[in-house]
């Protein structure tokens, strides 16, 4: 006999957003306790976890079965847990782990959530209200937080989903040096290095990120062919390079803010300049209502795309930066010959 809709059942989804936050921290306390590599090493009860980590054994089966609930974990008739195929996401040493990424968000981005009402007024940044200072700034300062960061920046699925798909569609081997503007710890341009044997890189970053790029450079025997350089995009970026990758990159930035890095793409070699901003779908709304939080700004990407296609100041001058854009999918530089700037979802 079929079960008569329960009467919730239309309601359900608002419900699960509204208790949204407390499944982000089961997730969070899981992540920060390394508790799926603790099950992983054998620690499989309550009371055994809440040994080796330090916590109280009932309050921590609670955490238990919130991650049963979650779909992460499974219980046995005899109290024992375990990851199901899900759960596997949450060791640190999974390929795509999202365990940087839950403790960011645990450790940051819920804070700066939980006092977004004044933003929605005022499109004051929350990260100055609630860090007292910018977001990049935050992350200079507390170099745990910035390291967390930046392994969010490459874990959860990136280098395979984001990455790779972008090297491999778009022709990086027709340059000679490529600089990726806001690179990060290099992992975007060592894939871009490894695939293509011809362009040098360098890695453009605030110089927080010297150490960690100059260990992935290294580790991927690229030290000959690439370099970090430390800076500020909003003064000058690294002169005299064939192409100036922004991979998720303007989306950080408020509307008239964000035309100020392009425009300081150096000029010189007008015929190969390509300026490849690869970004994050903007049809992902959530992420950028998550930017809105994070940064007090008032886009989702799309809108900086068209706003770069008109700003009088790159328009006048557009060896700079391009004057068409292509939005979309992946767009591959055979697609279109006079096409600058090429936007990669
Ligand atoms: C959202 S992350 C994107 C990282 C990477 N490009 C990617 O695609 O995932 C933005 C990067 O910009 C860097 N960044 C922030 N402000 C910067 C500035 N003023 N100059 C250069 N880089 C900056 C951050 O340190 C961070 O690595």
């Amino acid at each position: 006999m079929e079960e008569p809709d329960h009467p919730q059942r239309a309601i359900a989804p608002l419900l699960y957003a509204a208790f949204g936050a407390q499944s982000s921290q089961i997730l969070y306390i899981a992540a920060k306790l390394g508790l799926a590599d603790r099950v992983r090493e054998g620690h499989r009860t309550a009371t055994d976890l809440s040994r080796v980590i330090g916590a109280d054994a009932a309050a921590l089966r609670r955490v238990l079965i919130g991650l049963v609930a979650l779909g992460a974990c499974r219980e046995s008739d005899d109290g024992q847990f375990d990851l199901t195929p899900l759960g596997e996401y949450l060791r640190d040493d999974h390929p795509d782990s999202v365990r940087p990424r839950l403790i960011l968000n645990g450790e940051v981005h819920y804070a700066l959530w939980a006092d977004i009402l004044p933003t929605i007024k005022t499109a004051e940044s929350a990260s100055q209200r609630v860090f007292g200072m910018s977001f990049y700034d935050h992350l200079a300062r507390h170099s745990e937080v910035g390291s967390v960061f930046d392994r969010a920046m490459t874990t959860a699925g990136w280098v395979r989903y984001r990455f790779r798909p972008a090297v491999e569609a778009y022709d990086f081997g027709q340059f000679r040096s490529i600089v990726d503007v806001g690179g990060g710890n290099g992992t975007l341009m060592v894939e871009v290095l490894k695939t293509y044997s011809e362009p040098n890189g360098i890695v453009f970053d605030v110089p927080r990120l010297a150490e960690a790029a100059r260990q992935k450079i290294e580790a991927a025997r690229l030290s000959t062919r690439c370099e970090f350089v430390g800076g500020n995009a909003f003064e000058a970026v690294p002169a005299g390079a064939d192409a100036y990758v922004l991979s998720n990159f303007l989306i950080s930035w408020g509307d008239d803010e964000a035309l100020t890095p392009p425009s300081k793409l150096p000029q010189g070699s007008r015929s190969t300049r390509q300026a490849v901003a690869c970004r994050m779908g903007h049809a992902d709304r959530g992420r950028a209502a998550g930017r809105l939080s994070l940064l007090g700004h008032r886009d989702d990407g799309s809108h900086h795309a068209r706003r770069l296609r008109k700003s009088k100041r790159l328009r006048e001058n557009p060896s700079r930066i391009p004057s068409t854009s292509c939005c979309g999918r992946i767009q591959p530089h055979g697609g279109n010959p006079h096409c600058r700037l090429h936007l990669c979802d």
